[in-house]
């Protein structure tokens, strides 16, 4: 084995000017090489495996991103969750943003209802606070978006009426914010291109556990992207993208006429962030 190939190409790079570029592009080719000698990688499977990402190219258009639902699937878009997020131990863990946040949802009321589908009813209430002294944070933004029963969000499916399922609040005096809803769904990731064809050819399945996302952004707040997972969902703990935190999963308690969710997020101040 040639280890002197990988000094080669790594010092072709010496002149790089920023730093920061020659570090990751340096660590890029170190650790290819020693991925492609680990795995005694033949020309044949290199070719799969250009064919694979090139059709993974060709599936991203202004909406649809497989590359992104490759990082998901491969776990790397948690890593970078993992690595970029504050592990500070009060602050609410974050989780994957995913494809179907939308923007210009048009802001609700304290207590509105954000389904216009049919569906088990919820109550969802808490408080947003800051992470460090507990305190109530007012007018924070609280962004929430959810699958529908059958699985799908509005945007995917020309059925639902438009905003259905997505909600934006602001906290009130107390950081209190309260929405009504309906129990979300399990629901395959987009399986119709390259990254669908991977799972299957690695006997994985594209369930992501039933979950509803929320975004928090306050002022003087780092922002806050997570999301709240169904604790009684049968893939709760084989997510297909792997963002399930123990710290995220939640019990619906059975109320008069469906269910409540009693749930608070703690935000880090920015200059801890
Ligand atoms: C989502 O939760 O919306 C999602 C996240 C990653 C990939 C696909 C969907
Ligand atoms: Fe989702």
């Amino acid at each position: 084995m040639n280890e002197s190939l990988t000094h080669n190409v790594t010092e072709a790079f010496g002149a790089c000017a920023d730093a920061r570029t020659k570090e990751i592009v340096t660590a890029l080719v170190r650790h290819l090489h020693a991925f492609a000698r680990e795995v005694n990688l033949t020309h044949d499977e290199w070719r799969q495996g250009i064919e694979f990402l090139t059709a993974t190219g060709k599936k991203c258009d202004g909406i649809r991103q497989e590359f992104i639902l490759l990082s998901d699937t491969l776990g790397l878009s948690i890593v970078l969750d993992d690595i970029n997020q504050h592990h500070e131990e009060a602050a609410t863990e974050s989780s994957l943003l995913g494809p179907f946040y939308r923007d210009g949802v048009k802001e609700s009321g304290f207590g509105a209802n954000i389904a216009q589908s049919e569906g088990e009813p919820v109550f969802f209430h808490g408080a947003v606070r800051d992470a460090t002294s507990g305190k109530p944070v007012a007018n924070a933004l609280i962004e929430v978006w959810q699958t529908a029963p059958n699985g799908m969000y509005e945007g995917q499916d020309p059925d639902q009426p438009e905003g259905n399922l997505r909600g934006r609040f602001r906290t009130n005096a107390d950081g209190a914010y309260a929405f009504h809803s309906i129990k979300p769904t399990s629901y395959p990731i987009p399986t119709d291109g390259p990254v669908g064809q991977m799972l299957v050819a690695t006997g994985r399945h594209p369930m992501r556990p039933a979950h509803i996302h929320f975004r928090i952004d306050a002022p003087g707040y780092a922002q806050l992207t997570t999301a709240l997972y169904s604790a009684d969902d049968p893939y709760v703990n084989s997510d297909a993208v792997f963002g399930v935190k123990p710290s995220l999963v939640i019990e619906y308690a059975p109320r008069e006429n469906g269910y409540d969710v009693a749930r608070d997020f703690t935000l880090i101040a920015k200059e801890r962030a």
